[in-house]
């Protein structure tokens, strides 16, 4: 267990890239993997999540080549190149990895086991499990948990009413749905987070989008891609955040994605008085990139709810953060998912923000933080979840003396070199 100390700060500043985004590398393994021929990949993001679905593959036979730190070549094996694996497949913490590689292997005519540790162990998958069934894959879960076994094949066309808005099970049908024997087609209840479908898309398949609705047809084979990865909007949102409520502080992250499934927090910070700036956007490969700049401001507190929480789902632990130094009462509703997390967000944002003197209180499907607050010193706990660390991490620069975070190592789950990035602006960290 590495142990994290945080001290108060005056002003960051700088312009510096954050790795590449967590979501949008895991997909370029997978798809790299299934397409017909090779995908070069840059600044891919090699955390321990993403490294999941990377050794996952190998073991599927997948030559998948790691050219220095961020850069990966993927021998691509086309639709039905995988082979069986000679042991279970583990996920370790990543629910990405482990639902989007149930949707392919899904596809196989094979037998292999999803596993993980116990922290991905006790996350609910039967939101996967049942809807592939329905396309004919056998599968069996321990309760609706995983480890997972799989058996793929021929599958059944199928139309989903799902009842979560999640981008892994979307993504998992529609991985699926390219060896079903007809279309197969999601129905959404908010705007899951759409980068399977835009790289589906680059590489050749036809994926129909409309509105909520996305179908996807049968394929015989997709086109390699070589991309580079833009910079993770959720590593991103640290900074973003620790700028604007650190006093004299102005900082620039380039080239990060700005995909609209990915900004509710963008649209959030702005509505509580942020000053932010969007600047120099282009797209790559399907999807939109950006710079953005962050400076100190005056924030007060904001509601957020509906599909605005689908669009920041991975954001409420530093939006929590930010809402303790705004005035007057932020509120978060629709947001039951929070609990489906690493951890049951609701619950261990109360429990860590609160002992360094957040006034934050849990709801149902939310929670509500009245502010501002001067946060005090204090030890917490990560509880071994990524964002939960790194947002107390951001909490700790606004308090009164320093902050003691235990079980800091998670942040490499999500953002290798978390504490250096924070240092480069200006962060103090023992
Ligand atoms: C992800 C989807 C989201 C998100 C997770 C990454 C993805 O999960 O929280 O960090 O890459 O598809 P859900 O699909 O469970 O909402």
């Amino acid at each position: 267990m590495t142990v994290l100390m945080v001290h108060p700060v005056a002003g960051l500043r700088g312009q510096a890239r954050v790795p590449g985004d967590k979501s949008i590398s895991h997909r370029a393994l997978l798809l790299g993997a299934l397409a017909s021929g090779g995908t070069h990949v840059e600044d891919f993001l090699p955390c321990n999540d993403c490294l999941a679905t990377l050794e996952c593959l190998r073991t599927l036979g997948v030559g998948i080549d790691v050219l220095g730190e961020t850069k990966v070549a993927i021998h691509g094996r086309g639709l039905h190149g995988l082979t069986p694996p000679a042991g279970v497949l583990d996920c370790r913490r990543s629910a990405t990895a482990m639902r989007l590689l149930a949707g392919v292997l899904a596809g196989q005519p094979f037998e292999c086991t999803l596993s993980g540790d116990e922290q991905l162990l006790s996350r609910p998958m039967s939101r996967i499990s049942e809807p592939l069934r329905q396309m004919g894959v056998s599968i069996s879960d321990n309760n609706g948990c995983a480890p997972l076994t799989i058996r793929g094949g021929e599958l059944y066309d199928c139309v989903h009413q799902l009842d979560v808005a999640s981008a892994q099970v979307k993504s998992a049908l529609l991985l699926a749905g390219l060896y079903a024997d007809g279309p197969t087609t999601v129905e959404q209840v908010g705007p899951a987070r759409d980068h399977t479908e835009r790289m589906l898309r680059a590489m050749g398949a036809n994926v129909e989008s409309n509105d909520l609705t996305v179908t996807v047809s049968p394929a015989k084979s997709l086109a390699p891609l070589s991309m580079v990865v833009p910079g993770g909007i959720s590593s991103a949102a640290f900074p973003i955040v620790a700028a604007t409520i650190v006093p004299d502080s102005e900082i620039t992250v380039s080239e990060v994605g700005i995909n609209p499934t990915r900004t509710g927090l963008l649209d959030i910070l702005r509505l509580m008085g942020a000053d932010i700036a969007v600047y120099n956007k282009r797209t790559w490969v399907e999807e939109p990139v950006a710079g953005i700049t962050a400076r100190t401001s005056s924030l007060h507190g904001a509601e957020v709810s509906g599909d605005t929480v689908v669009r920041m789902i991975d954001e409420f632990s530093i939006l929590a953060v930010a809402a303790t130094q705004a005035s007057g009462v932020t509120t978060v509703r629709d947001a039951g998912e929070l609990r489906m997390k690493e951890t049951d967000r609701v619950a261990t944002l109360v429990e860590e923000l609160g002992k360094v003197g957040a006034d934050i209180e849990a709801c149902e499907d939310g929670f509500v933080v009245r502010g501002p607050t001067q946060l005090h010193g204090g030890v917490v706990d990560s509880h071994s979840d990524h964002r939960l660390a790194m947002a107390l991490a951001v909490a700790g620069m606004v308090a009164d003396s320093a902050v003691t975070i235990g079980n800091i190592d998670c942040t490499a789950d999500s953002f290798p070199g978390f504490t250096d990035f924070m240092r480069g602006i200006g962060g103090e960290y023992d």
